[in-house]
């Protein structure tokens, strides 16, 4: 069967609901193929396309790495990680027909030869599968490999976008460590792709609650009239995690809860709840909107950074009964590293509509649950008619759940069946899977399709990464500064952060929503 045809198994839940139409032809060139993303998201994302049937006709994959591999010897390794990562079993008679278009393509990064041999190849590519000069090429490596690869992309004519093809490219995060070399990683890219050829990816955005934030907001008319500090008390974003950091210390080290979660996914997240609606669907226009909110957010001085920022790392502890690790105890940490591991902030957005309503955001490894939610906390209403039958009424509280278990929520008052008068929050709940009857596809998927037909209305653009590192290197700098430092507290693995974190809500009268 050919996988580049089939199309999706008709299901009865998703009669009325449109499938895109499938983007032009192309060659997905990976570069830093034999790593860890490769295996666990790209490749996996890929697959699942295809069989939900949306992937390009004649789609082929070149994987560019260092290590000496066969194309077969590779195509088994993939297979492995596919099935160990695939969010849908993986037939053996699609993943055969798959396999065959992807191969393997060694160079050394900063080698011009291997991108000549690399161009004839994708020419060969294109003359036989039909992918018609289109290249996306995904940068799958450490920040300071793009420019090379950038720089021998430019050199070898592969960047070039003619009137009957394109070329784009996919640059992953970190997309810098701070503002200033975000700003000269621009650069390097942009001697070599435009802006609109180039796609800064951000998997949150990727996600599917993620990007049903704006329907939410502006395809329902009941919610934006009370979008504001008017009726909105405060919002809360939590992104948790059990795991540690699994391996990737060499990079976190250098990074830190901070840099590796606040910079991009959650101030994604809070710029889509806070952004005042675009004037269409545009990439441009969303992301104009988004980066005004960016430039709303309120810089810390240092002298208040610890009323406003917490941070914690944790220490030895135990998630869901098992005994974990501290931080400082994980290979290749250093036994007395200040990295934070967790860190929770008081945000204000200063501009008309949020002003002086806080938006609390945190981030953790080793809590004891993994959940990313936004839950926006209206004001009270006045307890006139109730006082009697109510000391205190619970707020309003629209949760949505980003991941797992997708879906919104609203919690209420009712009253209690029975002859007395007593009131109680209640629920009101929404599933993606039971109303749409189909898991929600990986972010990675959704972004590569986006990618592949050219709308880059989920990946940031350039000036929304360097107004968050603007933002964020106030916060940095005041940790790195000399004198007054704020501490960095301890919280056993498996609990939820520091006491710090709590107070930093207590003082303003508020609590952080239980997950
Ligand atoms: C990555 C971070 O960007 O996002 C990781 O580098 C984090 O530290 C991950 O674990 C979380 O993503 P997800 O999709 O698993 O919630």
């Amino acid at each position: 069967m050919d996988h580049t045809t089939r199309q999706p198994q008709s299901n009865p839940l998703r009669e009325g609901l449109t499938n895109r139409p499938v983007p032009q032809p192309c060659t997905v060139v990976i570069f830093g193929a034999t790593g860890d993303l490769t295996h666990r998201k790209l490749i996996p994302a890929l697959y699942n396309i295809a069989a939900d049937g949306e992937l390009p006709p004649a789609l082929t994959v070149v994987a560019v790495a260092r290590r000496e591999k066969t194309d077969d010897g590779f195509r088994q390794e993939l297979e492995e990680a596919t099935r160990k990562y695939s969010r849908q079993n993986v037939r053996d008679e699609l993943w055969k027909t798959f396999a065959q278009s992807i191969s393997y393509h060694r160079t050394e990064f900063h080698d011009l030869a291997g991108y000549k041999t690399l161009a004839e190849r994708l020419a060969k590519i294109d003359e036989e599968r039909g992918t018609a000069g289109n290249r996306l090429f995904y940068l799958a490596v450490a920040p300071d490999q793009c420019e090379p690869i950038v720089r021998n992309l430019r050199e070898a004519g592969l960047n070039k976008t003619r009137q009957d093809s394109w070329a784009r490219v996919i640059v992953e995060k970190p997309f810098g460590t701070d503002l200033a070399s975000a700003k000269e990683l621009n650069q390097v890219v942009r001697t070599s792709f435009s802006e609109d050829q180039t796609y800064r990816i951000d998997h949150f955005l990727g996600k599917e609650t993620a990007q049903n934030i704006l329907v939410l907001r502006f395809a329902n008319a009941i919610f934006e009239p009370l979008w504001n500090a008017r009726y909105v008390d405060h919002v809360q974003i939590t992104a948790a995690e059990t795991l540690g950091v699994e391996g990737r210390a060499g990079y976190y080290e250098g990074a830190g809860a901070l840099r590796d979660m606040v910079q991009n996914h959650l101030l994604q997240l809070l710029c889509l709840v806070a952004m005042e609606p675009p004037t269409d669907l545009g990439a441009d226009s969303i992301r104009d909107e988004k980066v005004k909110v960016v430039r709303s957010l309120r810089r810390f001085r240092t002298d208040e950074i610890t009323q406003h920022v917490v941070r914690g790392q944790y220490a030895e502890g135990a998630i869901n009964g098992e005994k974990a690790l501290g931080y400082r105890q994980e290979e290749k940490v250093s036994p007395d590293s200040k990295t934070e591991t967790f860190v929770a902030l008081r945000v204000l957005v200063d501009n008309w509509r949020w002003a002086d309503v806080p938006f609390f955001v945190r981030v953790g490894k080793r809590l004891p649950k993994s959940g990313t939610e936004i839950s926006v906390h209206f004001k009270k209403a006045p307890l006139v008619l109730f006082n009697k039958e109510a000391s205190t009424l619970d707020q309003n509280v629209l949760v949505i759940r980003i991941q797992p278990d997708e879906g919104i929520s609203l919690r209420m008052q009712a009253k209690m069946p029975g002859t007395s008068f007593r009131i109680e929050p209640v629920k009101m709940d929404f599933h993606y899977g039971t109303s749409f009857g189909r898991a929600s596809p990986e972010a990675y998927e959704r972004l590569l399709l986006d990618a592949m037909s050219g709308d880059a209305t989920l990946f940031a653009r350039r000036d929304e990464v360097e107004e968050a590192w603007a933002f964020i290197d106030t916060i940095e700098n005041a940790w790195a500064a000399k004198e007054n430092v704020p501490g960095l507290f301890n919280y056993p693995a498996g609990s939820w952060g520091p006491e710090e974190a709590d107070e930093l809500l207590a003082r303003h009268g508020r609590s952080w929503r239980r997950l």
